[in-house]
């Protein structure tokens, strides 16, 4: 049976993730501690719980809020690229959501050089490559959005260290209630600074919202993209644009409480659509699972055998930022 196969030496790229997320729980707890943050307890096994995206949200708010200091965000990038070396993850693009960090004072410029200082060590330790994408916080609405994206044009323009690795710009937290094309000109911003775009949609709102995402904000991925099968003429039109959709299978079990087992999961019928669909842990250290395990938890879930997840494995590839070089290196 596949559910013991290990999958750490099958060379991975993941394309979700949220460095925050990536914070070992005893970071959590020390970050926390420097930066007089209250958190609801000191044993780093009790921190991560939730039973709801909402109830979720809350708790990687806490842990985005222990992040202080260019330093932190440097210890953040470090550990997070060597975890994910250790689960055979060779290329990751990171996402990172700095709102309430520039709502409380802090510049993007520490930000970015501090993330960049560490994912760079740990790329020399480890072989592992890290992109960047500047997030935008939904729940700060469009206005920050288009402010994040205009500061971070700003210091590409002006060299700012650490700002080459950022190489696009995604969108995440609630999905309720708010309309994606209310974020056009943060992505018109981008896309003429020759940025990439994606944009989180359908974790837990219609295809419609995707359909909006691809017409509107002209994003080249979507993250999550749970109803995508529900429209076929949207389907037909990610097959044949070849929309790379970053789908995070336990996440959805875990945080959106979207479907109560894998086996239920849409990401086999993405596939036989023809579906460009990577698979990717969102939020490692919160729902306390690595790539690897990933992996293996799909491979069971689905009877899928070790060649099968190379398959797999080659989707992240190929709906990767890498370029083409890079890109046949890992093929
Ligand atoms: N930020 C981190 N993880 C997220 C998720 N699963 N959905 C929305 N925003 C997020
Ligand atoms: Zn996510």
């Amino acid at each position: 049976h596949q559910g013991m196969t290990s999958f750490r030496v099958l060379p991975k790229v993941e394309l979700h993730c949220h460095v925050e997320g990536t914070m070992r729980p005893t970071t959590v707890v020390d970050l926390a501690r420097r930066n007089g943050i209250a958190l609801p307890t000191a044993d780093p096994t009790e921190l991560y719980r939730y039973d709801s995206l909402d109830g979720f949200l809350e708790i990687f708010w806490l842990v985005q809020s222990t992040l202080g200091t260019r330093d932190d965000w440097a210890r953040l990038g470090h550990e997070s690229v060597v975890d994910a070396a250790s689960w055979g993850v060779v290329h990751r693009e990171s996402f990172f959501t700095p709102a309430r960090h520039l709502a409380a004072g802090q510049d993007l410029a520490d930000v970015v050089a501090g993330l960049d200082e560490g994912m760079a060590a740990a790329e020399q330790e480890t072989g592992t490559t890290c992109f960047l994408i500047a997030d935008i916080d939904r729940a700060y609405g469009p206005g920050a959005g288009l402010a994040l994206v205009e500061r971070l044009v700003e210091l590409r323009r002006a060299g700012a260290p650490g700002t080459e690795r950022v190489v696009g710009v995604g969108m995440d937290s609630t999905e309720l209630g708010i309309d994606p094309a209310t974020f056009a000109p943060a992505y018109d911003a981008a896309r003429a600074a020759g940025l990439r775009l994606t944009a989180h949609q359908g974790e837990n709102s219609p295809a419609s919202a995707i359909t909006t995402c691809l017409d509107v904000l002209g994003v080249e991925r979507v993250d999550h993209a749970l109803p995508v099968l529900d429209d076929p003429d949207l389907t037909a039109r990610v097959r044949d644009e070849r929309i790379g959709l970053t789908v995070c299978p336990t996440s959805n079990i875990l945080i959106a409480n979207s479907f109560p087992r894998l086996a239920d999961h849409p990401l086999p019928r993405m596939y036989d659509a023809g579906l460009l669909a990577s698979v990717n842990t969102d939020d490692p250290a919160l729902i306390d699972l690595g790539l690897d395990e990933e992996y293996a938890a799909v491979a069971e879930a689905f009877g899928w055998d070790w060649a099968r997840m190379v398959e797999v494995a080659l989707i992240g590839v190929e709906s990767s930022w890498l370029d083409e070089d890079a890109k046949r290196v890992l093929r």
